[in-house]
């Protein structure tokens, strides 16, 4: 299968996640007889330094002529944040492309590995059960990409307002794909929303429950994101796929990111109508590890699977990359995110390594 992929680094350790993760799709290329082409593109305080725009239509016009997005990271070093350079840089970089491609779908799995169960910051009585999660989050409306206002009233006092906003159709249409997803895994969706209080919840239900009937073999709960976020620390097993509005879901993805170990192992897919998707693990540039050859390629590696997965439907690939890193962290071989205090933790090339060595294993060409 031959396909055009924009490879967009970004900063921080975007350049080196994102190379573990090109070499391990250059292994992918070799066993299974694929070719996947690279293009690379500015993004981020990396495109500001070439462009003075964090995503500049020369990264945008690459990204339009490809199938699809592999995303690094974005955004400086927390004391650096009055510069312009960084100023705005992640909502500059990442919601310009999700307004661009219309990405209204994102997925989050939120997946322990066997062999970290350990690393899970909640007790064993608590992450026994393990968590296996896939969060559907909405990504082109609420109160992202309504209205931003800052005034000053006639007593020159300041206030600032954000409207959140939905249609049916919106929010229809992730919810169809979560019940959709729901489908192919244990038939249990969370929909997730505040209708005790905001209309676009109330909103939100009256949709899931439309849809409801279509899906007969799906069981559904409603929840309210403030208990949600309670269930997701005291009971993770109980979900199975959760579906849910822009905010709720960048605060519930944040939060269940941490429950298998580390942020260093979440990847995430967006997807638009069209099934043209970006890729992108769930952390963001770490600028205090950056360069040391020490971050967790593992999330970027994921991304890459997902990507195989969704936009290219080379499942088996996807496996067989998802079989390597469950193989080598089996082994105990982790970066240092990973490792308790009495483990040794290998870098990022050395992770990366064994991961390709283990696909070699896999698939024997
Ligand atoms: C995410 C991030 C972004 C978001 C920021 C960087 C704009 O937190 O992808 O979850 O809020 O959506
Ligand atoms: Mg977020």
């Amino acid at each position: 299968m031959k396909k055009i992929i924009a490879v967009l680094p970004g900063d921080g350790i975007g350049p080196e996640v994102m190379s573990a993760s090109l070499e391990v799709l250059e292994t992918i290329n070799e066993r299974y007889n694929h070719q996947f082409i690279f293009q690379h593109a500015a993004i981020g305080g990396a495109a500001f330094d070439i462009y003075g725009k964090h995503c500049p239509h020369e990264t945008l016009e690459i990204c339009q002529q490809s199938d699809a997005i592999l995303f690094g990271c974005v955004g400086g070093p927390v004391d650096a944040q009055d510069d312009p350079k960084w100023q705005g840089c992640e909502a500059n970089s990442i919601l310009a492309l999700r307004k661009a491609f219309n990405f209204g779908v994102n997925i989050r799995p939120i997946k322990m590995f066997n062999a970290l169960q350990e690393n899970s910051p909640l007790k064993n009585n608590r992450i026994g059960q393990g968590a296996d999660i896939e969060i559907f989050r909405e990504l082109s409306g609420d109160i992202y990409f309504g209205e931003h206002r800052r005034f000053e009233d006639e007593n020159g006092v300041k206030h600032a307002s954000d409207t959140a906003e939905y249609d049916e159709n919106t929010i229809a249409h992730i919810v169809e794909k979560a019940f959709i997803g729901a489908q192919k895994r244990n038939k249990v969706l969370t929909s997730v929303d505040k209708a005790n209080v905001l209309d676009t919840s109330r909103l939100w239900r009256e949709v899931v429950k439309a849809q409801e009937k279509n899906f007969p073999d799906v069981k559904v709960n409603h929840m309210y994101v403030d208990n949600c976020a309670m269930q997701l620390v005291l009971n993770p097993a109980q979900f199975d796929v959760i579906v849910t509005a822009n905010l709720f879901g960048d605060i519930l993805s944040d939060l269940a990111s941490v429950l298998p170990g580390s942020i260093g192992l979440i990847p995430s897919a967006s997807l638009n109508k069209q099934g043209f998707g970006l890729y992108e693990p769930a952390g963001g540039s770490a600028f205090d590890i950056q360069g040391k050859n020490v971050a967790n390629p593992i999330a970027q590696i994921l991304s890459a699977s997902l990507m195989l997965s969704y936009s290219f439907g080379l499942h088996q690939e996807a496996k067989a990359i998802q079989d390597a890193i469950e193989a080598v962290l089996k082994k105990g071989v982790k970066t240092a995110d990973l490792c308790t205090v009495d483990e040794t933790p290998v870098t990022t090339t050395q992770i990366t390594q064994a991961i390709v060595q283990e696909i070699k294993a896999i698939c024997i060409a």
